[in-house]
């Protein structure tokens, strides 16, 4: 039996009238049974259901599914294929096949709508045939639609969203799938109103074909629990030329900030912001990886998910990680109506894969009184994002947020059990026209010889070094400037057990929000780099040696002299992950520099210029990309030459992913999207006059 001898759903005969029309047309031997009559003997000849509705449920329709939702369910749970489309989606929530009820259920705004298909998602059947993953779909008049837009369905997968009047309009999340015991269930929330174009048909023709059993499932899923079904979903999203091999990126999807840092237990743990809806910020959770390299990691399963009704239901915003005597726990940022207030978790187990949520939460019911706590369209006070530490018996905490008409601030609270908190007064406020309105992620970092405080302004990472006194809890910095001069944002970091400062920072994409969609995939981590304070004060890195196993072919070379007519020293090496470690006495030497993932006719390529009289440093992405979708401009950070004149460079290539450490000191972190396979040439090049280079390490690095 195929799908086309399922009944269609109807409630009350008034929708049966504007059902009928399109139904009928469009699926020749359907029968119409009446959902208020449905019992399950009477379901028993058919593979699938189908329930269309134009407007959204009304208490008629509620009342006859309610009496028809154990049949629907078990009908379902034995293998039957359910379509719900438009006002019927709700019911997929309203008969407990869906744990989270839509929150948009209106008509479209906007004259057209099309469907945005999910890049991990353009093979599965229901899209067979439609070639795009941004198909029209019709005039959408006052048709009704339901969608997902600030919640996340929790027992579904996402297959696609809307695009409004030509724009992506991806936090609208419309078109879904559920399993059901042995069942599938797809829901399609807009654009089948009128039924008139080959699309319409096709899509609606897959999905009743899908629902009753033909097509393959693709392995992949949305909140994976397994490592093969994260496999499958990497596999889903491949992006060859542009996805890093060895720096940390979501499984698909989207990534922003690392949180709750730690290595507990051995094992190292990367928490990150993550929405399984799709590669843009929305619906964020807590993606987890674990590591016992800081090199290779596993996939493990969404650790923290919003809750309908709580206090973090539209987000799980950033958070730390904190030891409570050898409880497990997390400090995050829950978002909820026009509130972002501190919220606390206990992991259940030291493998920190399931996590229960303090009933206490939110810990903090609002702004501290008599702070004047910028607000914004979204938020009645910007404030997020957690520091935490023990002094004596007694908790610390920073909250991000911004002062009105000052500047970004760190505001510093205690506690004696991390439940409840108390004010205190702000570490420290910048001025906004320096160091922007709002502080972002604020950390303290203390060393023996100093502390370092990082706060993210939107834009970069700016750092203030100088004295913490732990008497008076009072900062006092004595300079400060930027940790990275790049895309390098929201950083962390954590003490290892061998006692090193680890920081893993978010390296933002420069690709548009089209080119990520298509992607299926954005943000990459940071490389773990070792932060430190020099005898002056000012930050170094040094990168883990637990990095030297990518390490594989290496080329070496000492007095190499690089010449303005010269041959490239580097023209038999092709790869695009490398890492490469320079030193140059750099005291009267004119450009030099390398080049990056270059096509062997120049079309594409990447120079890093190392302008050392000028004590500048410019990755120039002119000719990086053969796409006009990535940001082409030049990135730059100033450099310093140690006392001897000499000019160190550390870099790691991963495709897109470009990290520069200059004499330890200055970062530089970029993004370069190459569009060719053979963009995989490697150079070093003089531009003015000789350049002698001391030493020269070129590693190809594995993947
Ligand atoms: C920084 C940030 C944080 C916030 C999180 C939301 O990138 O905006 O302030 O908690 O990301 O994803």
């Amino acid at each position: 039996m195929n799908a086309r001898d399922g009944p269609l759903l109807n409630d009350t005969p008034s929708q049966t009238a504007r059902l009928t029309v399109g139904a009928v047309d469009s699926t020749d031997d359907t029968d119409t049974l009446a959902l208020s009559a449905l019992d399950v003997d009477s379901l028993e000849d058919y593979d699938a259901l189908w329930w269309h509705r134009e407007s959204a449920l009304d208490a008629d329709a509620r009342a006859a599914l309610d009496a028809a939702g154990d049949a629907i369910r078990s009908f379902v749970a034995d293998g039957g294929g359910l379509l719900l489309t438009h006002g019927a989606v709700e019911a997929a929530s309203h008969v407990g096949i869906e744990t989270h009820a839509p929150d948009a259920i209106g008509s479209v705004d906007g004259d057209e709508s099309g469907f945005l298909v999910r890049r991990a998602y353009e093979d599965h059947p229901i899209f067979d045939g439609i070639g795009t993953l941004r198909p029209d779909s019709a005039a959408t008049g006052d048709a009704v639609s339901v969608h997902y837009e600030t919640l996340y369905p929790k027992d579904a997968d996402v297959l696609a969203a809307r695009t409004t009047d030509g724009e992506d309009d991806p936090a609208k999340k419309s078109v879904l799938r559920w399993s059901h015991g042995d069942g599938r269930v797809v829901g399609v929330g807009h654009g089948l109103a009128d039924r008139e174009t080959d699309l319409q048909e096709r899509l609606l023709d897959n999905c009743l074909a899908y629902v009753a059993g033909a097509g393959e499932d693709p392995a992949t899923v949305g909140r994976p629990k397994e490592r093969a079904a994260f496999e499958a979903l990497r596999e889903a999203v491949p992006d060859a030329t542009n996805r890093p091999a060895y720096h940390f990126t979501p499984p698909a999807n989207w990534l922003n900030d690392p949180n709750g840092l730690v290595q507990w237990d051995g094992t190292y743990h990367l928490f990150y912001q993550y929405n399984p809806a799709g590669p843009f910020h929305d619906t964020i959770h807590w993606g987890h990886a674990t590591s016992e390299d800081l090199v290779h990691w596993e996939d493990e399963p969404i650790a923290l998910a919003p809750d309908p009704g709580g206090p973090d239901e539209t987000g799980v915003w950033s958070g730390c990680f904190v030891d409570d005597d050898g409880t497990p726990s997390v400090l995050y940022t829950g978002g909820a109506g026009r509130d972002q207030l501190p919220c606390l978790a206990r992991a259940t187990d030291d493998s920190l894969v399931e996590w229960e949520k303090s009933p206490a939460n939110p810990l903090v019911e609002e702004t501290p009184a008599g702070v004047d706590v910028l607000d914004s369209i979204d938020w009645r006070g910007e404030f997020r994002d957690h520091c935490v530490w023990k002094e004596g018996e007694t908790w610390y905490q920073l909250i991000g947020s911004g002062i009105d008409g000052e500047g970004g601030a760190a505001l510093l609270f205690e506690s004696t059990d991390l439940v409840e908190w108390e004010y205190c007064r702000p570490l420290l406020t910048g001025d906004w026209r320096k160091t922007g309105p709002m502080w972002e992620c604020p950390e303290l970092l203390r060393f023996d010889d100093g502390a370092l405080l990082h706060v993210s302004d939107y834009a970069k990472v700016a750092y203030f070094v100088g004295e913490y006194d732990e008497a008076t809890h009072a900062f006092d910095p004595s300079d400060d400037g930027l940790l990275d001069h790049g895309v390098f944002y929201a950083p962390q970091s954590f003490e290892d057990d061998d006692g090193r400062t680890i920081m893993f920072g978010w390296l933002k994409e420069e690709r548009d929000a089209e080119a990520q969609w298509d992607a299926g995939w954005s943000g990459a981590m940071s490389l773990p780099r070792v932060v430190s304070l020099t005898d002056e004060g000012t930050p170094e890195y040094s990168l883990p040696e637990e990095l030297e196993a990518l390490r594989e072919t290496h080329h070496s070379f000492s007095d190499l002299t690089v010449s303005p007519d010269g041959p490239n020293p580097l023209a038999d090496i092709e790869s695009d992950t490398v890492e490469v470690k320079l030193t140059v006495d750099a005291d009267n030497v004119g450009e030099f520099g390398l080049v990056l993932r270059e096509t062997p006719d120049g079309e594409e390529r990447t120079v890093v210029r190392c302008l050392a009289q000028y004590r500048s440093l410019v990755v120039d992405r002119s000719e990086s990309s053969a796409s006009d979708a990535v940001d082409d401009s030049p990135a730059r950070m100033p450099i310093n030459l140690d006392d001897d004149g000499t000019f160190s460079l550390h870099l790691f290539l991963d495709r897109s992913v470009v990290e520069l450490f200059a004499n330890d000191a200055q970062a530089l972190a970029t993004r370069i999207y190459p569009t060719r396979a053979d963009s995989t040439g490697l150079g070093l090049y003089a531009a003015e006059a000789d350049v002698t280079v001391e030493r020269l390490d070129v590693w190809e690095l594995s993947r």
